[in-house]
């Protein structure tokens, strides 16, 4: 089962996450870490800048790309992992990948980006967010669970829901590369975050749920180490919220995230 651990906010969120990633660190400095954009992860990369770690060695992967922006359109993908992770957290920007970003035709990106991912020696954590279609990266529902980086489609839902950022709605994407539910599947730890009433009925979907390609977020349950960090307003459709809580409470000195 996955650990569900239900936090007061989402800046508790970020502390806690930012522990198990600076743990990581501390055994291995070039540990390869899954990045995921929105604005789920922030006190994340916040927390972990507060804390001034060396991670000039770690290297990363991001989930997912719009597909026809501009190059250096400033809410591409590559421009937030820049923005929110890279400069902030002193990372390399040659050891952080986005997908496409390799120069070559967008046909043939996702296996190349594959390739690079396992060439790194796979993803050690991967942070995840959750959208409100229950999309993991940017897998929408009806993703295969087996399904590896390529080009989707995005939904009415998520473009209207990422429309914030942008101008307006028009210039939102219609496409996306995302990494599969089968390459999130492939990292050693999944760590997913949600804040916020909006995301109780995909947070309940992903970790109650059956699993169905119709709620992506649900492949999580096929992972053998997931950690659920949530706040109790995303947590409020959990049918089990009463026993993840009491776990945590009574977790044994070495369970830590
Ligand atoms: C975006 C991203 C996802 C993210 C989700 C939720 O579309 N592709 O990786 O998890 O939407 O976004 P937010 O965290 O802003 O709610």
């Amino acid at each position: 089962m996955a650990e569900v651990v239900i936090v007061p906010s989402a800046e508790a969120a970020g502390e806690l996450v930012a522990d198990s990633i600076a743990a990581l660190i501390a055994t291995k400095p070039d540990a390869v870490l899954g990045f995921a954009t929105g604005s789920t992860p922030l006190p994340v990369y916040r927390a972990l800048q507060s804390r001034g770690l060396d991670l000039s060695a770690v290297r990363g992967f991001a989930l997912d790309e719009y597909v026809g922006l501009p190059p250096g359109h400033p809410e591409s993908y590559r421009a937030v992992i820049t923005r929110e992770v890279v400069e902030p957290l002193g990372l390399r920007p040659e050891l952080v990948r986005v997908p496409g970003d390799d120069g070559g035709p967008l046909e043939g990106a996702g296996g190349r980006y594959e390739r690079d991912i396992v060439s790194a020696g796979g993803v050690d954590l991967q942070l995840l967010g959750i959208g409100r279609t229950g999309h993991i990266g940017f897998n929408e529902p009806g993703s295969s669970f087996g399904s590896l980086t390529r080009v989707k489609t995005l939904t009415v839902q998520t473009r209207a829901d990422n429309a914030r950022f942008f101008d307006s709605p028009d210039e939102v994407p219609t496409h996306c590369l995302t990494q599969g539910l089968g390459t999130i599947l492939r990292a050693r730890h999944l760590v997913l975050l949600a804040f916020g009433e909006g995301k109780a009925p995909a947070i309940a979907a992903a970790v109650e749920g059956p699993l169905t390609a119709s709620a992506p977020g649900s492949a999580v349950q096929l992972h053998p180490r997931v950690s659920v960090v949530i706040d109790e307003a995303a947590a409020s459709q959990l049918v089990n919220a009463d026993y993840y809580r009491y776990a945590w409470e009574h977790r044994l000195p070495w369970e830590n995230l």
